[in-house]
């Protein structure tokens, strides 16, 4: 069996919320629910996961300066960092780890100013719109490049 794949999950500000946080565009699962579906998913694929939510930039741009030789790949929900932290997206380059980004609505239907990622550009690819499956199917993508490599 392959080596054991240690990816670490990062939720980015107000996720903490969901369930309460704006249902009709979020859904009514929480965090939890989102964090044992993947924990499901990984475990079928000999996955370990590390989860956090911060609602603070900074304490995300540390966790991905500390995560190079410690895990293999990042999944992150950067929220509303998304499009504005250039802050985020250097630390995925200088991580030089593979990274899928996700989100759970569709930010193309969405405000103008969601259509625009500073993350993007930096990461493998993004799964946007399908609630707590584009975790899902991020995750799956995600094990298949480090499988892949
Ligand atoms: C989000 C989309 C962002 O535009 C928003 O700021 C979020 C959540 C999503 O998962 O759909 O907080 O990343």
């Amino acid at each position: 069996m392959a080596a054991l794949k240690k990816i670490l999950v990062i939720h980015g500000p107000n996720l903490g919320l969901l369930g309460r946080r704006e249902p009709a565009v979020y859904g009514t699962g929480t965090l939890r629910d989102i964090n044992s579906l993947l924990k499901k998913a990984a475990s079928k694929r000999n996955a370990g996961l590390s989860f956090m939510q911060s609602d603070y930039e900074g304490e995300i741009v540390e966790r991905i300066g500390a995560a190079a030789g410690k895990f293999d790949g990042i999944l992150i929900n950067p929220a509303a960092y998304t499009h504005t932290s250039v802050a985020i997206r250097d630390a995925i380059s200088a991580a030089g780890l593979p990274c899928v980004e996700v989100h759970l609505s569709n930010v193309y239907s969405r405000e103008q100013f969601r259509h625009k990622s500073l993350i993007s550009p930096v990461v493998r690819g993004t799964v946007s719109g399908f609630g707590a499956n584009s975790y899902r199917l991020g995750l799956e993508a995600l094990l298949d490049i480090l499988q892949a490599e």
